[in-house]
């Protein structure tokens, strides 16, 4: 019989299967299974769902796998606000393409989550809660339709930059979703760069327009990184299990070197003025980021985080009828392929 995931995110059989767990560090001698795990990692072999590992290395993937399983659905919600008002069928069709994408994303990395025993509605009902996360840059607003193509350049051009290297992460399921998001990842950029590229070009109002969206976004794009090294909680442990591969100043510094040409290309300025090419480091020297407001906004308090999260809760309970016709559907279909006499048993 299949192992399937029960609800409420009770572990695999796979894992059952596997005995009790210790964690490197716990009291007592380490199960044999761990070397087999550290080996594993050691060869840059990747850690498949019914492999033994570690539960900090479990937890640690879930949260992270739900924290951008989480913002791939919530980052929805500020592009979509312009579906309705995009200014032509062509840019309309684009964008539909583009937030439909996004939920794709999402439902792949639930089920990543899920292989490591851990329900989608587990997830989701944390999020509602408000105790798991997302990423804070979608809670600020879509103020015009240069935004859209500000998020497409500047926040999904983050979001490949940190998702390339998660390609190699140690988690297969994990590694392997994310070659079909950064293929995704990188269409929304270049539709986002072409949009504002337009504007740009356009008239004195449209350029303006593309500017203010700039100076707007180009901050939050590199709070997108996380904290600096010194501070991030999980940086050395993530690093050590391959789950990531480079630390967060050094992708946010690729990311600044990236964007410094292409907004050249696009006649745009960043809204930084000691941004300045280091000729000894051969990289940009950029300004101070203010980290009082990256914090504010992860505390909750950011321009959109309360509307973010009631949409969010309204539209799950408005979709509880979808889904209870989805589970009464497959229901029946099982009952038919048992039979039944077995179903009854
Ligand atoms: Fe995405
Ligand atoms: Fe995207």
């Amino acid at each position: 019989m299949p192992e399937t995931i029960t609800e409420r995110g009770s572990r695999s059989g796979a894992e059952a299967a596997s005995g009790p767990r210790t964690d490197p560090g716990a009291a007592g001698p380490a199960p044999p299974q761990e070397a087999a795990f550290e080996a594993k990692i050691a060869a840059d072999e990747r850690i498949e769902p019914r492999d033994w590992m570690p539960d900090a290395y479990r937890a640690t993937l879930v949260r992270q796998i739900a924290q951008h399983a989480h913002s791939e659905i919530i980052g929805m919600q500020p592009e979509a606000n312009w579906l309705t008002r995009a200014p032509s069928l062509r840019r309309k069709a684009i964008l539909l393409a583009k937030v439909q994408d996004e939920a794709g994303h999402g439902l792949y990395l639930y089920s990543a989550a899920e292989t490591l025993g851990t329900g989608r509605d587990e997830l989701l009902d944390k999020l509602h809660a408000g105790r798991q996360k997302y990423s804070s840059i979608f809670n600020y607003p879509t103020l015009t339709w240069a935004d859209v193509g500000a998020i497409g350049w500047l926040v999904d051009g983050a979001a490949i930059i940190n998702q390339v290297p998660l390609c190699r992460c140690s988690y297969g399921p994990y590694a392997r979703a994310m070659v079909r998001i950064c293929k995704e990842e990188s269409f929304h950029q270049r539709q986002g760069y072409e949009l504002l590229h337009t504007l740009a070009h356009g008239t004195p109002e449209q350029h303006a327009m593309a500017q203010d969206a700039v100076d707007r976004w180009w901050w939050p794009s590199l709070m997108m990184f996380g904290p600096p090294d010194d501070e991030s909680a999980h940086s050395a442990q993530s690093m050590a299990w391959k789950i990531k591969r480079h630390s967060n100043d050094e992708l946010r510094q690729r990311f600044v070197d990236i964007c410094v040409p292409q907004a050249e290309i696009l006649g745009l300025t960043l809204p930084d003025p000691d941004l300045k090419w280091n000729e000894e480091r051969g990289q940009h020297d950029f300004g101070a980021i203010d980290w009082a407001e990256f914090k504010e906004v992860l505390r909750g308090n950011g321009p959109c985080n309360d509307q973010r999260l009631d949409r969010k809760r309204r539209a799950h309970e408005d979709g509880a009828w979808v889904r209870e016709a989805a589970a009464a559907y497959a229901a029946k279909r099982a009952l038919g392929a048992a039979g039944p006499g077995e179903a009854a048993a």
